[in-house]
Parts: C-alpha cells; structure tokens; sequence
C-alpha cells in the first residue's frame, strides 16, 4: 500500500464498469498542474451490475487497458486506486462522545471519537468502506464542522458509514492482484463522481447525483456539504437496450446503436413520422420503425428509474434539503432530452454532470462515462495532499524506507481497526 506517487510519479485510476474497464494515468505538469498522461479503454463483459461475475475475462480486459495506458503515459503502474458499487454496498450512521483531554479538542481527540463511531453493528458479511463525518457536537452543541482547538469537556460525532460485501471487494482485489497490481483505495463509485461532477456548492445546498451507468444507476444524496445517503438501483443502460431489442425485434447490437444514435426523451411533433431502419434478426426484411415509438420504449424505463429515485430520496430523509437539484452522469446520462425530461418528472432543477477540462491527453471534459474514472484520480490527489508535506528528502534512501516501514505500519493498523 504505497503512495503511488512515491514510487512511480503518478496518479493511477481504474473504473472497472459493467460494460468497460476505463485506466487512467495522471501526474503533474510544470505548474504542479494535474494533467491525464495515459488511458485504456477497454470493453468488458465480466461484470454482472456491477459486480464481477467472471474474473477471468474481467482480468484479461484490466491488463488490456492497463497496458495500452502504460503504453501513452511510459509510468510504470503498480497500483491503483479503483471505484466499487453494486447493490452489496449499505449504509449505516454511527455517532460517538467522548471526554476532551485537555480543554481543548486536539488531532488525537478528533480521531478516536470517529474511531468510536464505528462501532455499530454491521452485518457478518460487510466490511466498512468509507467512514464520513457529518458533524461534531462540543457539550451539546451541534453543527460544527471543525472542531480541532475548540475549547469544552464533551467532543461528540455523527458518521455515516459506508460498508461493502467481504465477498464482492475480495473478488475485486482478486482481479487486480491477478493483473499484478496493488490497490491504494477502494472508493464507493458516487464517492469517486462527486469529485469530477459536482460543485461545492451544489454539495453545500442540497443534491442528488445519479450516476446511469451500464449495470447499475447509483444514487448518492449529499447535503451541508457531506454525503448523507447511498443507494443502487439494479436498472440502467443495458436494460434500456434490452427492451429495445424486445420490443423492436432485433439483435442486442443494433438496439445499442439506435439508442445510442436516435434515443431521445424529447418529443418533436414531427416525431411520428421520421422512421429509423431497425435491422431484422432473421431472413425477413428490416423494418421501420418511428421515432416516437422508440421514444415511448425508452420513456417506460426510464420512469421506473425516476420512480425508484424519487423513492430514494423519500426514504433518505433529506427530501427537502436537496436544493441544488438532481446532477445525472455515466454513460446512461448521454440519452438526449433526460436533464429536461427530469425537471418535468422530479419538478426540480436537473443537470448532466461532466468532468471539466483536465490538462493532457483524452479531452476528458465533458465526457459523462469518463466522471469516476476522473473522480478516483481527485479522490486520490485529495488524499495524497492530506499526507505529510514532502520534501527533497524524500529521495534519501534511508527516508525511504521509514516511510515504506511507516505506510506499512498504518496500513497494518488501519486493517485492524
Ligand atoms: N448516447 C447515449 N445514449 C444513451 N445511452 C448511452 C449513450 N452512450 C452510452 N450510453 C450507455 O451508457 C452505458 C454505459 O455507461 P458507463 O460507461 O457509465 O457504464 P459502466 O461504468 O460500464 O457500468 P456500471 O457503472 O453500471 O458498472 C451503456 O449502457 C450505454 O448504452
Ligand atoms: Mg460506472
């Protein structure tokens, strides 16, 4: 578990998706800029929503993008920081007090009442994935985001813990040790979109990031800044196209290429009479077919799945405080029309949420498959700018290896936590 940065000089990201497996390499620019020197995109069929059904193949597509990104960058990738989803992932609130030393709250204080906080009952088979705080309280007072050198007796905390299969993150960490790498973190796949997607202040006032992907449609509530629910949604892109290949009567293919080239949620009044050729799956003639037809199959799916976000953000608690909005991103948000076909259905505002320009190579911006690949890179950026500052001794050998001792010291700890 080293810093990546340390030993190779780069920022190595791997979004293994239902339909693809997306690798990208990062590293600094003169200007200490973070810029995108290397990307594998590589198809993948090993995944079952979300989750890995087939080591082998996933395996085989891993090494695939890994190598054609080592290829474009020239860094040597040993390990990565990958995104998780599915619908083993929970969530928990946790929440904690604890006695301040000394009058005052310090560093030590902060992080045993969070390590306090955990300790809720999980399921046998869950493992916790993220821990996040949501606020400390100081002799009853609550609300307070930071609450390092504030003076009181009483330092409490509220968590929301997120927890992941035991069974579905070893099949994970068994594909990638299997591509002979390493993994720095795990990051839960919304987690990672928030970095690339949403503004500050969309976090701050209130929002709902729906992540469409091809197995999986991840919902992700945050307000007052934090993440306060998590939940998956087992419909998404390959259904959509399988209802197109159900109801239109051909292969799973060209249902891909019509939705992805005439799907729309938009309704022209010309609509009903420009007709698409639909190629036919047996020795019959291929058809046409009316784009408003095919606007209504994809409609019926995609209502189910505003239904059961609106159901999502019911259940969360947090219905009236998502001010900001709906944000949709994955590759499922491309459908055109769905930002204003949401706004109808949820009457709130509703927006499809890209990464921004990111310096280098791949033109990443505004590329709405590309948000948790570009959100685990932020992710790990932001935690690597947490670590101690470093400087020129780093390249002492003898530096080196305390840090190594220490980094393997702490990961030790951190599992046995
Ligand atoms: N223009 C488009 N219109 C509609 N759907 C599209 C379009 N482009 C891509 N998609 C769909 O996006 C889906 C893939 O999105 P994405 O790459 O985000 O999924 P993934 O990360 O592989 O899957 P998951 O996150 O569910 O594991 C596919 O189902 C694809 O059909
Ligand atoms: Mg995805």
């Amino acid at each position: 578990m080293m810093n990546n940065l340390d030993k190779t000089g780069a920022i190595v990201a791997l979004d293994i998706g239902t339909t693809k497996i997306l690798c990208l390499v990062a590293d600094y620019n003169d200007d200490g800029q973070l810029r995108i020197v290397g990307i594998g995109d590589e198809p993948c069929d090993g995944l079952e929503r979300g989750v890995i059904s087939e080591i082998q193949s996933t395996v085989s597509s891993i090494k695939r993008a890994i190598s054609k990104a080592r290829n474009v960058s020239s860094h040597k990738i040993e390990s990565v920081t990958t995104g998780i989803a599915g619908s083993h992932i929970q969530c928990f609130n946790g929440n904690a007090e604890i006695n301040i030393t000394n009058d005052e709250v310090t560093e030590e204080d902060k992080i045993k009442v969070v390590e306090n906080a955990q300790d809720v009952q999980i399921p046998n088979d869950q493992e916790v994935l993220h821990v996040i705080p949501q606020y400390y309280t100081i002799d009853g007072q609550i609300g307070i985001r930071e609450p390092i050198a504030m003076a009181g007796a009483r330092l409490g905390v509220n968590v929301h813990i997120i927890t992941s299969s035991t069974t579905a993150k070893k099949n994970l960490m068994k594909c990638i040790e299997n591509s002979l790498l390493d993994v720095d973190h795990f990051v839960l796949e919304p987690v990672a979109s928030s970095y690339s997607v949403l503004s500050e202040e969309e976090r701050s006032l209130g929002v709902c990031l729906v992540d469409i992907g091809g197995g999986t449609t991840d919902v992700a509530i945050f307000t007052d800044g934090t993440i306060k629910h998590t939940s998956v949604i087992q419909i998404a892109g390959q259904m959509i196209t399988n209802d197109i290949k159900i109801g239109l009567r051909t292969s799973t293919q060209a249902a891909e290429e019509i939705k992805v080239q005439h799907g729309s949620l938009m309704n022209h009044p010309d609509d009903g009479e420009k007709m698409i050729t639909v190629p036919s799956i047996s020795d019959k003639p291929d058809k046409e077919v009316s784009l408003t037809n095919l606007s209504h199959i994809i409609g019926c799916r995609i209502d189910e799945i505003f239904e059961k976000i609106q159901r999502e953000i019911e259940n969360s608690g947090h219905s009236s405080k998502i001010r900001a909005g709906i944000v949709f991103t994955g590759g499922g948000a491309r459908l055109s029309g769905l930002d204003e076909y949401a706004e109808a259905k949820f009457s709130c505002p509703a927006r499809i949420g890209a990464p921004a320009n990111i310096a280098g190579i791949g033109n990443v911006s505004g590329k709405a498959r590309y948000s948790t690949a570009v959100g685990l890179l932020l992710y790990r950026e932001n935690k690597l700018k947490d670590m101690p500052h470093r400087t020129s001794l780093d390249n002492n050998p003898l530096f080196t290896f305390i840090n190594n001792f220490w980094t393997k010291l702490s990961a030790y700890f951190h599992r046995e936590l």
